[in-house]
C-alpha cells in the first residue's frame, strides 16, 4: 500500500509537481491523492489536473474568519483520508484543529531556526549570510518552529538577488521534499524531544509525535 499524501500549495506549484513526478514512479511509497490551494488559479492546480489528481480550492476570502477557514480546510484534508499533509509553499498558518488531525511537512526556504517567516530569501541576503538552504519540519502551532526532518545548505553567491537565491534553494528543495515524503512513507518516522528519526517502530500513537505508514512496511 503507498502512503496517501495531499499537497497543499499557493504558488506555481514546482515542489508539487515534483512530488507528483515521484510517485508516479513504482516503489516511490507515496500518492498524491489531492492537491489542494488557498486561491483559485495557483499554478500548481492545473499541473496536478494535467496529471490526473484530484484538486480543490479553500480561498482564505471565503470564510469569515481564520476558525471557520481551518475547519473548512480541516473537512476538505479528512475527505481524502491522508498520512500525510505536504504544505509545499502554502502560504498560510495551518491551525491548531487541522495539526491535530494531521500529521504536516512543511518546507521552507533557508535552514531554520535562522529566517523563519513568509520572507526567509530576502531576510538571509538582507542579513548578509554566505550560507542559506532548505529546510523540511514538522509543522506545529508556532511559525516554522517544528521539528527538523531535513536540511540542505545553499552558498549565497556573489550578486545574488532574491530570485536568483530562491532558484536555486527551490532545486535543491524539491529533492529535498521528494527524499523526504518518500523515505517517511517508506520507513515510518518518530519524533521524541524534537529530534526526528526515520524508521519508526511502527506504533502509531498521534500524527504529532509518533507515526508510522504501517501499511507500507
Ligand atoms: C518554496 O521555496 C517554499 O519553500 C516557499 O515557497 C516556495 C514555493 O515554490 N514557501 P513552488 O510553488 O513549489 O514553486
Amino acid at each position: 500500500m503507498s502512503a496517501r499524501v495531499v499537497v497543499l500549495i499557493s504558488g506555481a506549484g514546482s515542489n508539487a509537481a515534483a512530488l507528483l513526478d515521484a510517485a508516479a514512479e513504482p516503489g516511490y511509497g507515496a500518492t498524491v491523492v489531492a492537491v489542494g490551494a488557498d486561491r483559485r488559479g495557483a499554478g500548481g492546480l492545473a499541473l496536478a489536473q494535467e496529471a490526473g489528481v484530484e484538486t480543490f480550492t479553500v480561498p482564505f476570502a471565503d470564510y469569515g474568519d481564520r476558525g471557520e477557514w481551518n475547519a473548512a480546510l480541516s473537512e476538505r484534508l479528512d475527505a481524502y483520508r491522508p498520512d500525510l499533509v505536504v504544505s509545499a509553499g502554502f502560504m498560510r498558518i495551518i491551525g491548531a484543529e487541522v495539526l491535530a488531525r494531521h500529521t504536516v511537512v512543511n518546507i521552507h526556504p533557508a535552514l531554520l531556526p535562522a529566517f523563519p517567516g513568509a520572507h526567509a530569501v530576502r531576510d538571509a541576503l538582507a542579513y548578509g549570510v554566505k550560507v542559506t538552504g532548505a529546510t523540511a519540519h514538522f509543522a506545529d502551532s508556532g511559525v516554522d518552529t517544528g521539528p527538523v526532518i531535513d536540511q540542505v545548505a545553499v552558498r549565497v553567491e556573489p550578486g545574488d538577488d532574491t530570485a536568483s537565491l530562491h532558484e536555486r534553494i527551490k532545486s535543491v528543495e524539491r529533492r529535498m521534499l521528494v527524499d523526504v515524503v518518500g523515505r517517511l512513507a517508506r520507513e515510518g518516522w518518530s519524533v521524541q524531544d524534537r529530534q526526528v528519526s526515520l524508521g519508526g517502530p511502527g506504533i502509531r500513537q498521534s500524527p504529532s509525535t509518533e507515526y508510522v505508514a504501517e501499511e507500507n512496511r
